[in-house]
């Protein structure tokens, strides 16, 4: 599928909106099946199985049409919470990773349950003796046995630690710590290894083509390099060595969108991450590996004033992204084309002025269509997704927001 000529595409979305109240939030589900078909054929390449990450679509519906239009490939998900498992659970998901640790009793008394009676298998990430300590004695005293995957730390570390690249997550850095980590799993009768996980944020989550970062681009490319063969080779390791002990890794788990290109051809993985990919936000544009993936997700907002000539403002449109903070982090005006948020006022809390040659064509109350820069964070704002093919709404997706559920 070719990029869609966006003068058409805009008429197309403005005719699917006619009479909805703005602000609303649009997926294309054309440009989501063309997404996963991209995403489906890189993960061929590689002979790995899809775990689809939740945090970045977060609407149950569309999450079940990626899982059922992937006719197994993607194997299960990840959740980022407890919490958000349960929702999973009980939407029919028996493969779930809870990537994120917790310690509150409520978690853990929620997941040792949803692991009772054997209906799913609900995993969750330790990197440490007390994450093993409170899952066992809940565990115990149910008499149920809980699936626990080791993460290991992939950041780049340099100057004996001084300069960490990469994300602050687990302490363990080396086979020898994983499989530390892993004795003690067994010593927990409760507890079963299922596998371990490793996030190369540095490579997964960072653009090294990013417009709004020109002069580090280079820099992030430098990282990449040097970071690609310490996660290769670490990897690879701790799962040698877990193995040479007698564990059994169900899941090596690796990766995310960003490297899927890289992730995929490791073969101590048994399985990449993906989530944003499928919605594509438009920090996804940035990556040089990532090829073919279309926008498939939008928020419409309402033009309310014309101050200038050449100059619109919206209602609303302050949906800014989490992370290290930037221009990167703001939404983009996408449809109609030519439009640009201005330089000193960003994308406002209740107003969002626009200029650009797109603005003189728009008059109150015409719709404009704002990429997020990331995907999951969109739904945190909207109670539901309208479902769109071609110029015609097929449907609407309920948010968690619009499920009244608040994971984070
Ligand atoms: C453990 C893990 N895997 C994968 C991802 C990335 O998923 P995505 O494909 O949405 O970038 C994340 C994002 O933070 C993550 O924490």
């Amino acid at each position: 599928m070719r990029a869609p000529d966006r003068f058409e595409q805009y008429h197309r979305y403005k005719t699917a909106v006619a009479g909805e109240p703005l602000p609303l939030a649009l997926i294309d589900l054309d440009y989501v099946d063309h997404n996963l078909g991209v995403i489906l054929e890189a993960a061929r390449v590689g002979h790995k199985a899809l775990r689809l990450a939740t945090k970045s679509v977060r609407a149950p519906a569309v999450i079940d049409h990626l899982v059922e239009a992937s006719r197994g490939a993607i194997a299960g998900v990840m959740a980022y919470a407890v919490t958000e498992a349960a929702l999973l659970v009980e939407g029919g998901h028996t493969d779930v990773l809870v990537a994120y640790p917790s310690v509150q009793a409520s978690d853990v008394e929620l997941l040792v349950a949803l692991n009772a009676g054997g209906r799913a298998k609900v995993g969750i990430v330790v990197d440490c003796a007390e994450h093993l300590d409170c899952l066992e004695a809940v565990a115990a005293a149910k008499n149920v046995v809980v699936p626990v995957i080791i993460e290991v730390d992939l950041s780049l570390r340099l100057f004996g630690g001084l300069l960490h690249l990469g994300a602050y997550r687990s302490p363990l850095r080396s086979a020898a710590g994983v499989l530390a980590l892993a004795r003690e799993v067994r010593t927990r009768s409760h507890l079963q290894l299922d596998g371990v996980m490793g996030y190369e944020a540095q490579m997964a989550g960072v653009g090294e083509n990013n417009p709004f970062t020109r002069a580090l681009n280079p820099v992030k490319r430098l990282v990449k390099r040097l970071s690609l063969p310490m996660i290769r080779r670490r990897r690879h390791e701790v799962r040698a060595t877990l193995v040479a002990d007698g564990f059994a890794l169900r899941v090596v788990n690796g990766g995310g969108t960003g490297s899927l290109t890289t992730t995929r051809h490791e073969d101590a993985v048994t399985e990449v991450t993906v989530g944003s990919g499928f919605l594509c936000s438009h920090l996804f544009d940035y990556y040089a590996s990532l090829r073919g993936l279309l926008p498939a997700a939008w928020f419409a907002l309402q033009v309310v004033r014309v101050s200038d000539p050449g100059f619109v403002t919206c209602h609303g449109g302050g949906l800014i992204a989490s992370g290290e903070p930037g221009r990167d982090r703001l939404p983009l005006p996408h449809l109609p084309p030519g439009l640009r948020l201005t330089r000193f006022e960003g994308a406002g809390e209740v107003q969002t002025p626009l200029c650009g040659r797109g603005a003189y064509e728009l008059r109150p109350g015409d719709p404009v269509f704002f990429r997020h820069a990331k995907a999951g964070e969109l739904a945190e704002h909207f109670t539901e997704y309208l479902l769109v093919r071609g110029a015609k709404v097929v449907g609407r997706a309920p948010t968690y927001r619009g499920l009244g559920k608040d994971f984070l």
